[in-house]
């Protein structure tokens, strides 16, 4: 689809989707779909279960959070049913404000956004649509019309529950808009949006010391009074702040731990009682979730401060730590990367994953458990099987310490490090140690890193590199081990050829030539000398491997280089011997001959078209790995 039949699509669907009707349509509607009329955080909480839930090893997984946050899943587990499924239920914690706690660029931002977009999208959905008062400011519940006195017959009736009152707004229409008749008010379905102010709010102060309470519950609109005649008339106020028109969705509220608590108390009636007092009217009742985020230090300073116990107790905090597993963490900087300007640059494999180990490392606390460094447990997080251990240890190690994932090394960093070697350095191709030499360069002038940590974090840089390493010299050997099958059949005919004619004191034919030749003792014994077979020993086997190959042929079977298991052996051995030569050469002044040129070409080749290298990492790799077997 063209990005214009997209948008014409879209407006199509919006149009379909509309729906306007009296109120006591609506009633009709509610019969039919009674989940309507539900609060906002239990559709918050609905919009989260449908989107689906899975459960991997007893711990729910929510589809929801997939495309965008990684590695966090327990904290979410936690979040969704501790604060929303119980919200949903109408619990207590509905009335308390979400605090996001977390360390910076773990995902509280990102999470927020989500959802943000995600109710917006919701509220076009069947399971989420919302419905409101036509034309309210504050899009009120139409259910708020059912006087009270009327609310348990409507219960009865209906099954719902009503929370808030009418608001003076709403109240003065009904009298001279509808002649008092409830019946007749307007309701639409609304579509939330943040653009449109609809649902969706972020309330950022401007001034967090001097706030003015208005911005978050609207203000007299002077230039009416005058029409209007009173101050006190609701038609003279301007629903417009953020919680008026974050009404039945959500409010972000940043920075909110920098505000004043004077300004604060605003947010505990809201929370305690669901409403909120704005100019000179009964207080407005609002169905909204609110959520703020802050990090550590801000939290616990603010906790330490008496006059805020108050407003303390309204408050649910929900940790939001870093991701602790390697593989999430690579999958981090991918998405960053590509939603950046960097994403036409090459990143050679495993330059990602070097980085996420060391910023792993940074993060996790040093175990105290029997047996476990911090490479181990960096591996069991990561769910790797580590010998001697299972996944008991795993649930150990992680209740050693509650606080892990709050401090360390942030992703946006590692980000910033690798775009800023690009930029430097002009690369159109970065590999793993390019990645952790920004890293490290990057370390001394990072002003929140303390003395002590920046050692910590030196190490580990080291230990990076050696896990790297490793990486490097078995992906060398991989593919390498392309051309394997062919070179060890080629090298294999070519042993035996020259044992038959040893053994039969015979001579070789040269294949190309025609020309004679005396068996290659030289080859033969480049092979045994791999299994330790000794000057004396070497005719024994020899004869040996020629018995069983007429063994072979009088069942009729072929003997091929799986037939024999230490001459298998000793042909695996020595061509990995040779890699290592090659490998070798093409770091040495030497000039490789036309064999070992066409094997590295090959090996090239293969780590291009198989492993995702270019030719820049690809020939960087093989003079690394060449130079380590140099070592
Ligand atoms: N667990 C995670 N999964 C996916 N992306 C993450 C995760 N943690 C951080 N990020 C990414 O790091 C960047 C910073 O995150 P952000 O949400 O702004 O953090 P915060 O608001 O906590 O400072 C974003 O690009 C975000 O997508
Ligand atoms: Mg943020």
């Amino acid at each position: 689809m063209t990005i214009l039949k997209k948008v014409e699509h879209f407006r199509e669907e919006e149009e379909r989707l509309k729906w306007e009707g009296t109120f006591a349509d609506y009633l009709e509607l509610l019969k039919e779909k009674p989940w309507v009329a539900q609060t906002a955080h239990s559709r918050v909480y609905n919009m989260i279960k449908d989107a689906g839930v899975e459960e991997v090893n007893g711990k729910k997984e929510y589809s929801f959070f997939k495309d965008q946050l990684y590695g966090v899943e327990e904290s979410l587990e936690k979040l969704v049913e501790e604060y929303f499924h119980s919200a949903a239920k109408r619990l207590d914690v509905k009335k308390r404000i979400l605090l996001l706690m977390g360390p910076v660029s773990g995902g509280k931002s990102t999470l927020v956004t989500m959802l943000k977009r995600g109710l917006e999208q919701y509220s076009r959905t069947d399971n989420g649509a919302v419905y409101a008062i036509k034309g309210c400011p504050m899009h009120e519940d139409p259910l708020h019309l059912i006087p009270n006195h009327l609310r348990k017959d409507f219960y009865d009736e209906f099954g719902i529950k009503i929370e808030g009152n009418l608001s003076p707004l709403n109240m003065m229409r009904v009298d001279e808009e509808y002649g008092g008749r409830i019946e007749d008010v307007i309701v639409e379905r609304i579509f939330f949006s943040e653009d449109k102010r609809t649902g969706i709010g972020t309330f950022s102060p401007s001034d967090p010391k001097s706030q003015d309470i208005a911005d978050l519950t609207g203000s007299i609109d002077f230039s009416t009074i005058a029409e209007y005649g009173s101050e006190s008339d609701p038609r003279a106020y301007r629903f417009d702040g953020e919680l008026n028109k974050a009404n039945r969705g959500m409010m972000e509220f940043q920075e909110m731990l920098k505000c004043d608590e004077k300004f604060l108390w605003h947010l505990l009636s809201l929370t305690q009682e669901g409403n909120f007092k704005a100019g000179r009217f009964a207080l407005i009742s609002a169905d909204e979730l609110i959520v703020a985020h802050t990090n550590e230090s801000e939290y616990k300073s603010f906790i330490s401060n008496k006059k805020n116990e108050a407003l303390h107790s309204r408050i649910i905090v929900m940790k939001v730590p870093y991701n602790l597993k390697v593989d999430e963490e690579e999958r981090i900087y991918k998405k960053m990367i590509a939603d950046s300007d960097l994403s036409h640059v090459h990143i050679a494999p495993h330059a990602l994953k070097v980085a996420a180990i060391f910023t792993i490392l940074t993060r996790l606390k040093e175990p105290t458990k029997q047996g476990v460094d911090l490479l181990k447990k960096m591996r069991l997080y990561n769910g790797e099987n580590v010998e001697g251990f299972n996944s008991q240890d795993l649930v150990e190690l992680k209740q050693e310490d509650p606080d892990e994932g709050m401090s360390g090394i942030d992703p946006r960093y590692v980000i910033n490090r690798i775009s800023s070697a690009i930029i430097r350095k002009q690369l159109t191709s970065i590999n793993a140690l390019d990645v952790l030499r920004s890293i490290k360069e990057g370390l001394s002038e990072h002003a929140s890193i303390s003395k002590e940590d920046r050692e910590r974090y030196l190490d580990f840089i080291s230990v990076a590199r050696k896990e790297y390493d490793a990486i490097a010299k078995k992906e060398v050997q991989k593919a390498f081990v392309y051309s394997y099958d062919e070179s060890a059949k080629t090298l294999m005919d070519n042993y035996l050829d020259n044992v038959e004619a040893y053994c039969n004191k015979n001579k070789l034919r040269d294949p190309l030539t025609g020309e004679e030749m005396t068996p290659d003792e030289k080859l033969m014994r480049s092979i045994e000398e791999q299994i330790g077979i000794s000057e004396n020993a070497k005719k024994a086997f020899r004869e040996e491997i020629l018995i069983r190959i007429s063994a072979y042929a009088r069942k009729g079977k072929k003997f091929d280089y799986n037939s024999h298991e230490r001459l298998r052996e000793a042909i695996q051995k020595k061509l990995f011997a040779d890699l290592k030569d090659i490998v070798k050469i093409t770091t040495s002044t030497k000039t490789p001959d036309e064999s070992q040129l066409k094997k590295v070409n090959e090996v090239i080749a293969r780590l291009i078209d198989e492993h995702g290298y270019n030719s820049t990492s690809a020939n960087e790799l093989l003079r690394y790995v060449g130079s380590l077997l140099n070592r």
